[in-house]
C-alpha cells in the first residue's frame, strides 16, 4: 500500500505557505489547509492553489446541523479540495444529508469531483477523565464509553456510511482500525522522523512505521515548516514512505 504525505500548512500569513511551497515544487505532496491558514488567506486562495495543480486536504472539521454541514462541504468542494474533514460525531443523519447534497452538486455541475470525506472522531487532546466526564451523556445512550471505545464506535459509523470515505486517526490508533477496515483511508497525524522533537505531540511515530500500521497518509507540520532545509526533509520523509 502506498502512503502519502501531507504537508500542515500551519501559518498566519499565506505569504508563508506561498514561500513553502515554492521549495517544494515539483515533490509529490498534499498540502493540509486549516483553520488558521484559512481564516486568513480565504477559499479564493485555496482555489487558485488547486487551480495551479496543487493538491489540497481542506481541514476544516465540520460540526453543525445537517444541512449547515452539508451546505459548507458542497462550498469547500467547490475549492478544489481533495480531502475534507467533518466531526463523526454530527452523526450518521449529517453523514446523510452530505452525501446526497455532493450527489445534487455532482449532477448539477456546481462541482467537478467529489472530494473525499474524512470524519474527525475522537480529537486526542481529550484526556480519558475530561472525555467520559463530558461525553458522558453520550455514553448512557450507546454504551459507548472510553475514549478507545468512541474511536471503534466511530470508525464503524465512518466504514459504514457510503458518503464518508476515511478518518484522520493517531498512530494509536491506526494499525486496529486498519485490521479491522482494509479499505478506509486513513490520514495519520503526529509523525516525527528518527531525531525530531516531539513538540505537543503525546505518542509520535516515524513516517515509515506509520506506513507499516496501515496509514494511507501522514501528516507532518512542524518537522518540515521549522526545518532549516524543508525540501531536504520533505524528500528524506519521502524516501521512507517509498
Ligand atoms: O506540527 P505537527 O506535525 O505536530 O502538525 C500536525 C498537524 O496535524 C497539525 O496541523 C495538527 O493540527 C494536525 N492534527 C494533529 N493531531 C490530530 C489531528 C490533527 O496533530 N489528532
Amino acid at each position: 500500500m502506498t502512503t502519502e504525505l501531507v504537508v500542515a500548512l500551519d501559518y498566519n500569513e499565506r505569504t508563508k505557505a506561498e514561500l513553502l511551497i515554492e521549495q517544494l515544487e515539483g515533490l509529490p505532496v498534499i498540502y493540509k489547509v486549516g483553520l488558521e491558514l484559512f481564516m486568513t488567506a480565504g477559499a479564493s486562495w485555496v482555489q487558485a492553489l488547486t487551480a495551479s495543480g496543487q493538491r489540497v486536504f481542506l481541514d476544516l472539521k465540520f460540526h453543525d446541523i445537517p444541512n449547515t454541514v452539508s451546505q459548507a462541504v458542497v462550498q469547500a468542494a467547490k475549492t478544489g479540495a481533495e480531502f475534507l474533514t467533518l466531526h463523526l460525531s454530527g452523526g450518521k443523519r449529517m453523514l446523510d444529508e452530505v452525501d446526497i447534497r455532493l450527489q445534487e452538486a455532482m449532477i448539477a455541475q456546481e462541482i467537478m469531483e467529489r472530494p473525499r470525506v474524512l470524519g474527525v472522531s475522537v480529537l486526542t487532546s481529550f484526556h480519558e477523565e475530561d472525555w467520559i466526564a463530558n461525553v458522558s451523556h453520550m455514553a448512557k445512550v450507546t454504551g459507548v464509553r472510553t475514549i478507545s471505545d468512541s474511536v471503534f464506535h466511530f470508525a464503524s459509523l465512518a466504514h459504514d456510511h457510503p458518503g464518508v470515505q476515511g478518518m484522520v486517526c493517531s498512530p494509536k490508533e491506526v494499525e486496529m482500525i486498519r485490521i479491522k477496515y482494509p479499505h478506509l483511508y486513513l490520514m495519520v497525524p503526529g509523525i516525527r522522523p528518527e531525531g525530531s522533537p516531539s513538540h505537543d505531540q503525546s505518542r509520535v511515530t516515524t513516517p515509515a512505521e506509520a506506513k507499516n500500521l496501515g496509514a494511507s497518509a501522514i501528516v507532518v507540520g512542524r518537522p518540515i515548516t521549522q526545518s532549516a532545509n524543508p525540501r531536504q526533509t520533505v524528500e528524506m520523509i519521502l524516501g521512507d514512505l517509498a
